[in-house]
């Protein structure tokens, strides 16, 4: 090996900052939450952003909200702690929205990603090639996708190969309405111009808003190179209803399903599950049909999850068996080959590896020993009232069916529990506790007469 240097220095990876505008108003939701933080596959459409922007290699971030609007914030930085939160104090326009950030824009990137918060189909993959012409010296790079129906849209003037402008419908003459190609509204800047372009936008238009959109032409004025890149329309598809909500929470599925059975995952009916954005299966699960995963679910391999299973907040040991019809809430740790059956719960709760609760339990804030046989109808009794207490049980040991554990109470390793038990004290290992009154037998009774 040579340890002579290299004549040609490495491609030093371009630095990346997104501003995301997330300071609409949102009014067609007729909603009392911000639209951005409406939820697909359980996660808000602004923190989808966040995420894609991050995996595309933006290494700053800024959020652009509107004015008082502390829980955007919140969510914005609950999402990516990184992230610099401006205010756009008056909407004027998606030029000025962008400007609103003017302080990390100066702060200098070699690429200026702009991404809409409620725009949340978009991959890092379709970023990445946004951003692909700002190396090759392009002022702009534009994300444009043809529209089934362009109404509404800004549309691309291109004289050929270049784009000469964007025109917002509502400015647009009759022969550019005709055009199909439309602009999606991301963009992306160079870092060293983005601020002379964006401080040139004037607000001579039909809506008096400064639009980013006439950045454009702007920079082709100036003798600069504009690119635009296409992306499928279904991946640019903004969400400004409860019906394109929806429609968008149905697209990020269809990617979701096909990205897990793509790592080996079994979906028997997979237009019947729901996964979360941050669902991880491992290889060989198989899901059953109609089964929800809420955020935070990992499931080990091999697991299998049957049908009618909700879960959130959960983790499933390999070769686990959860279902039909259970519920995992959050903070439910099941170990390797643990089988949960139908109509039991588990909330906040380890269950060590081999546990069996088959049929109709409640396990809350407990601590279940390995292959420990918890019988039907057991319930931790949790609850008091104002307090939320623990129950432990340790390694092999039989819960009978019907009994209440009423907690904080310690069953020990290997403790028999007679059913129908009401278990208010601790059970030592090995011991057999039967807490219920003794059978009471009358021969020869006669029932009570009517009247
Ligand atoms: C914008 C584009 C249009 C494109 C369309 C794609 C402009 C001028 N037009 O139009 O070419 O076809 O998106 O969907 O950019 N926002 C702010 N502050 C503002 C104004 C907007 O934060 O002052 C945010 C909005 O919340 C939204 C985004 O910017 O997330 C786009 O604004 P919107 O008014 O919806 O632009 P469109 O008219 O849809
Ligand atoms: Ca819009």
């Amino acid at each position: 090996m040579s340890d002579a240097p290299s004549t040609e220095p490495a491609a030093r990876a371009r630095s990346c900052l997104a501003i995301i505008l997330a300071a609409g108003e949102g009014t067609r939701m007729r909603s009392a939450l911000p639209k951005v933080l409406h939820k697909i596959a359980g996660r808000t459409m602004l923190a989808h952003v966040l995420c894609t922007v991050g995996e595309a290699g933006a290494g700053r971030v800024a959020v652009v909200v509107g004015p008082d609007r502390q829980d955007v914030a919140a969510a914005a930085t609950a999402a990516c702690p990184e992230a610099a939160v401006f205010q756009q104090t008056e909407r004027l326009g998606t030029a000025h929205a962008v400007l609103a950030a003017r302080r990390a824009i100066e702060a200098g990137a070699d690429d200026l990603v702009v991404a809409f918060a409620d725009t949340p189909l978009v991959t890092a993959a379709t970023f990445a090639r946004l951003r692909a012409p700002l190396a090759a010296g392009a002022a702009i790079s534009v994300l444009g996708f043809a529209a089934a129906d362009p109404t509404g849209y800004g549309r691309l003037v291109l004289d050929g190969e270049r784009l000469l402008a964007i025109r917002e419908e509502r400015d647009a003459s009759e022969a550019e309405r005709a055009i199909g190609l439309c602009n999606a509204g991301l963009m992306a800047v160079r870092g060293d111009i983005a601020i002379a372009l964006l401080d040139a936008v004037g607000n001579q238009n039909s809506k008096g808003e400064y639009y980013l959109t006439d950045a454009v032409a702007i920079a082709g004025g100036r003798g600069e190179r504009v690119a635009v890149v296409l992306a499928p329309e279904a991946e640019v598809a903004g969400v400004n209803d409860r019906v394109q909500l929806a429609a968008a929470e149905a697209a990020l599925q269809a990617r979701l399903r096909l990205q897990v059975m793509a790592e080996g995952v079994t979906l028997i009916a997979p237009e019947t599950v729901f996964l979360a954005a941050d669902t991880r299966l491992g290889r060989d699960v198989v899901v059953e049909p109609n089964v929800c995963f809420g955020p935070g679910v990992r499931v080990g391999t091999g697991a299998t999850i049957r049908s009618f299973s909700h879960l959130e907040g959960a983790e499933v040991g390999e070769g686990a068996t959860v279902g039909p019809f259970a519920r995992l809430r959050p903070g439910a740790v099941l170990g390797d080959g643990v089988h949960i059956g139908n109509f039991v719960e588990v909330k906040n709760s380890r269950l060590a590896a081999g546990v069996k609760a088959n049929h109709l339990a409640y396990l809350g804030d407990s601590d279940v020993g390995a292959g420990t046989n918890v019988g039907a109808g057991t319930i931790t009794c949790n609850y008091d009232g104002a307090n939320k207490h623990r129950t432990t049980i340790g390694a092999g040991a039989f819960i009978g069916t019907n009994t209440s554990l009423v907690a904080p109470v310690t069953i020990g390793d290997g403790a028999y529990i007679g059913s129908g038990s009401v278990i208010t004290a601790d059970v030592p290992s090995r011991a057999l506790a039967i807490g219920r009154g003794r059978q009471v037998v009358k021969t020869d009774w006669t029932p009570p007469r009517k009247g």
